[in-house]
Parts: structure tokens; sequence; C-alpha cells
């Protein structure tokens, strides 16, 4: 059985002492809905670590106030039971007011690689997410902390601030779990009607059309940002936010696709329904 700690102080007192006795901590960071994406990064760090921790915590400082905060899928009895089949051992849920108390006032950003892709979309998001992971390391003290590359902007950003501030804990990266017809596992994706979830394998068609050009030899972003577009252009309830080839290093924009270093990701609407995803050329 998993054990849910709720306390910051508990928690603390829980990996000092796993600390101290030189167990590794793998810590995987979620706002809980935990679906095979989630499961896919608990499953590697429990072949990797002693100790296995999990938090579940909507984190309301990543979200603009026009987003889906409180619409944002939860099911706490759901993942309880998810921690429990696949060996994690601590569930870490804490409650907003003692992560963020009335005088809260501290916060963390990555500058630069913030502003690009979602950064422009979603201008404090990122704020948001260094804060809360920041001050999850340091309350759960992680050996290793797992992050999916299906947010891979939040992946390079968590590893720069981990750079940055001399933190003592190994990022480790995992692949994009995705669903039979190539869909990227979302949380998000329940708020899609059944035409809408249809059309979305628009975003991995994309990809793959990108994946074909850059086989073929055709590197420059252009082409290869149109061609994106018109897959997507064909789904008449698809709306594209953004589609960008970068540099993976620095999120700078390409001209041409350079191969191993090459972030091509968009994010694009379905509705008020907001669908991202990436490949790592
Ligand atoms: P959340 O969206 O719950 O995702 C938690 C972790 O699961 C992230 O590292 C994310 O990249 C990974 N993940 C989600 N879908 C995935 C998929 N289909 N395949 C592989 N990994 C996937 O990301 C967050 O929460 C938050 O921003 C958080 C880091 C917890 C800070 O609040």
């Amino acid at each position: 059985m998993s054990e849910v700690i709720t306390s910051i102080n508990q928690m603390k007192e829980f990996s000092k002492k796993a600390v101290l006795s030189q167990k590794s901590i793998g810590f995987i960071p979620t706002m809980g809905y935990l679906h095979d994406g989630h499961l896919s990064l608990i499953k590697k760090a429990r072949n990797e670590n002693d100790i296995i921790i999990v938090s579940i915590f909507v984190n309301p400082l990543q979200f603009a106030p026009s987003e889906d905060f409180n619409a944002y899928p939860r099911d706490f009895e759901k993942d309880r039971l998810s921690c429990d089949q696949n060996g994690v051992d601590v569930i870490f849920y804490p409650g907003y007011e003692d992560m963020y108390p009335q005088d809260y006032q501290t916060f963390t950003e990555v500058s630069f690689l913030s502003k690009p892709l979602e950064g422009t979309s979603r201008p404090t998001h990122f704020k948001g997410v260094t804060t809360i992971v920041l001050k999850l390391f340091n309350i759960v003290k992680p050996t290793r902390a797992y992050f999916g590359k299906k947010d891979a902007q939040q992946l390079i950003i968590i590893k720069k601030m981990v750079e940055d501030l001399n933190l003592d804990v190994e990022i480790v990266p995992c692949e994009i779990k995705r669903g039979v017809d190539g869909l990227a596992l979302s949380s998000r994706n329940v708020y899609l009607n059944a035409k809408e979830r249809a059309q979305a394998i628009c975003l991995k068609k994309a990809l793959d059309k990108a994946k074909e050009l850059i086989d073929a030899k055709i590197l420059d972003s252009k082409t290869i940002i149109q061609s994106m577009r018109d897959v997507i252009n064909s789904n008449d309830l698809a709306s594209i936010d953004y589609i960008s080839i970068n540099s993976i290093d620095c999120l700078s924009e390409l001209n041409e696709v350079v191969l191993g270093k090459t972030l091509i990701s968009l994010a694009v609407f379905f509705g008020k329904t907001r669908l991202i995803d990436n490949i790592w050329i």
C-alpha cells in the first residue's frame, strides 16, 4: 500500500531518514488524474531507485486566471489505486494553504527558456512550474526526478534550473506514451468530445509528416512547417496555436533542422481544449 503524506514536515522527515539510510529516492511530480503516461514514468523510476515518491498537486500558480485550474480533472481515489498497483511507496498530497500560505511571495524563474513556444501563449506558466518543482525538490529531496518529453519545454527548463541553481538531483527524461492511434496521453484529453478526439490524432500525423520529410533530407523549417500546417488544417475542428522548429539547447528558432539537436513542437486548439505534442529529431 502506498502511504499518503499530506504534511510538508512529515514528508521532509520521511525523506531525511531515507537519505540518511542511503536509500535512493525516485520522484515523479504530477498533477494527478494519472494515466499510462504518468505510470510509464513511475515504472521507469521503480526500476532505478529504492524508494518511489509521487506528488499529486494541481498547482494553481501555473494556470493563468483564464485557464482550466478549477475544471482540471481530479480523482484522488483512482490515483491512489494506480499508485498502489505500481509500487509507489509514498504519495505526497499537500494542501493549497500549506504550499502557498496567505503571505507567500517567493518565485523561481528560468528567464529566457520560459519565453518562446508555450511561454508565448502562457506567459506566467513556467514561473509557476519552476516554483512548485523547486519547492517539491526541497521537500522530497529526490536522488532522481522523472519528467516526460511530452512537455518538452518544461523538461528543458527544469534541467536548466537544476544546472543554474546547483541542485543535487538527476533529471531523467522519459519517452512520450501514446494511445494506439498515436494521440499523446494527457489528462486534458478527457475534455475532447468524440469528433474532436477523432481529429486530435492530426498532431501526431503532422509530426510523422515532418519526420518523413526529414528522412527524405528535406530540412528547411519553412517547408516542414507548411506541410505540418496542411495536415492540421485538413481537420475542421483544429485551430493551430503554433508549430515551431527550435534548437533543443536554447530553444532558438532554427531555419534548418539540425539532426540530434532539434525540437519540433506544436499546440493545437480543439474548441477550448489546447493539446501539445512534439518530436525530438
Ligand atoms: P502532469 O501534466 O500531471 O505531468 C506529470 C509528468 O508526466 C510530466 O513530467 C509530464 O511530462 C509527464 N507526462 C504526461 N503525459 C505524458 C505522456 N503521454 N508520456 C510521457 N510522459 C507524460 O507536468 C506536470 O504535471 C506539472 O507541470 C508538474 C511538473 C507536476 C508541476 O506542477
